[in-house]
């Protein structure tokens, strides 16, 4: 699409969309996430040509348990585009700058919690999921996927 750019944003800035896209309804402070504004955190947005942010992921570094082995763990957070932009390419825009910076930080692994409606869309840039369905309160079923960066 044109006149869209792909670039960092502060943890404040991805607020909106969560709430209008991921927590409708819920009270804005469900919007604001632990480590949101960490060191190592980052979020990666695409403003369109009226400075609006329609796509926005945000990446914090956190470990799982169930990846013992991964040097440098982050999880993706967030990762919602605007009604009238998706399945426009935007998602894959965030997630491939996300996994180029993730890459330049020596990450070895991305891992998050995925609602089972947008597996698709992870499968699709190459993320793995794990069989087991868990619930989330207000959020849905999800499912835990993960990329490895290892070579
Ligand atoms: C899931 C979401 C972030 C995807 O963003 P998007 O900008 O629409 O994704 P893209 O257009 O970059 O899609 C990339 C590919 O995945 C596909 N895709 C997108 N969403 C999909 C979905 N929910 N299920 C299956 N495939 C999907 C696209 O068709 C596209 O396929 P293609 O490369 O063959 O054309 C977006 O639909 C969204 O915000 N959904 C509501 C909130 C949500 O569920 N967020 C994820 C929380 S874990």
């Amino acid at each position: 699409m044109p006149q869209l750019k792909v670039k960092f944003i502060s943890g404040n800035e991805c607020v909106d969309l969560r709430h209008r896209i991921l927590r409708p309804g819920q009270p804005i402070e469900n919007c604001i996430y632990a480590g949101d504004h960490s060191v190592n955190s980052f979020h990666i947005g695409i403003v369109n040509s009226d400075n609006k942010i329609v796509c926005n992921g945000t990446f914090v570094q956190e470990a799982h348990k169930e990846f013992p082995q991964a040097a440098l763990a982050y999880r993706l957070r967030g990762m919602a585009t605007d009604t009238e932009f998706q399945k426009h390419g935007l998602g894959r825009m965030v997630i491939e700058a996300a996994e180029a910076e993730l890459k330049k930080r020596n990450c070895d692994l991305l891992w998050f919690n995925g609602r089972t409606s947008a597996e698709g869309f992870y499968k699709k840039l190459g993320y793995t999921s794990f069989e087991n369905v868990f619930d989330i309160p207000l959020a849905g079923p999800h499912k835990i996927m993960y990329k490895w960066f290892t070579d």
